[in-house]
């Protein structure tokens, strides 16, 4: 059982101030019949609530794709730096999103937001080993010691050891790294390790998901399906 309050305000039908409102104005209904009580208790499950006669759903799971831009920190919030959270519509604002792992301000591509923290836990697990794919431009051209050093697992200057990695190049001062794990910088921390400064880096898949042709600072949702292959893969 849940205060009907608290379920119209997941349902993003507004704040408590305005959901109380809503309520006093008669335009909300329990099972077909105007309910004007905001502590009433329903059952999400069994019963049947409407705003304006639309039914509502309640806070369902949601995971979310989008692709950053340069100059958003990945935090739900900060003094100074303008959030990722800025980047996500107000029609999503109400499912109480979290980023999974974190881009750095600089660092373009693929970020996910869910609300399922269990989901997220897993997702950010090096013990699930999701691959993360990496686009990077770099100073210098990553050679076989390079692929091989990787592959090994990288001692980073400062002594950190990283799980095995991979690194393709792609020509001059362009490379694809795939890690499986989410350490502090790691993608400019291996490739500074091997002498290669990024100057840009855009991740471009985590799992089975890529960016498709989803445009710059734009976010949607994932499907049901989307997400079972994402579990599926860890
Ligand atoms: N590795 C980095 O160094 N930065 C990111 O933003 C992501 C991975």
């Amino acid at each position: 059982m849940e205060r009907l309050d608290k379920f119209l305000c997941d349902s993003g039908a507004g704040t408590r101030s305005q959901v109380k409102l809503l309520l006093k104005a008669g335009r909300v209904t329990v099972d077909g019949r105007v309910e004007k009580d905001n502590g009433k208790k329903i059952d999400p499950a069994r019963q049947i609530v409407a705003l304006d006669g639309e039914i509502l759903g309640g806070k369902r799971r949601a995971v979310v794709m989008l692709n950053k831009p340069a100059g958003f920190v990945t935090a739900t919030e900060d003094p100074v730096e303008r959030t990722v959270m800025e980047l996500l519509p107000d029609g999503m604002k109400h499912l109480d999103l979290k980023p999974v792992g974190r881009l750095d301000k600089a660092t373009e591509g693929l970020l996910l937001f869910t609300n399922d923290g269990d989901l997220l836990h897993r997702l950010i697990s090096p013990k699930k080993e999701v691959p993360k794919v990496y686009y990077a431009r770099h100073e210098g051209t990553a050679g076989e010691e390079d692929v091989d050093a990787f592959a090994a697992g990288l001692t980073l200057r400062d002594g950190t050891v990283c799980l095995p990695a991979k690194l393709e190049p792609q020509g001059a001062g362009e490379s694809l790294v795939t890690v499986y794990e989410g350490k502090y910088h790691q993608v400019r921390r291996m490739m500074a390790s091997r002498n290669m400064t990024v100057l840009y880096l855009e991740r471009r898949a985590e799992g089975c998901l890529t960016l498709g042709n989803l445009p710059r600072g734009q976010v949607r949702e994932l499907t049901e399906d989307e997400i079972a292959a994402l579990e599926a893969g860890m």
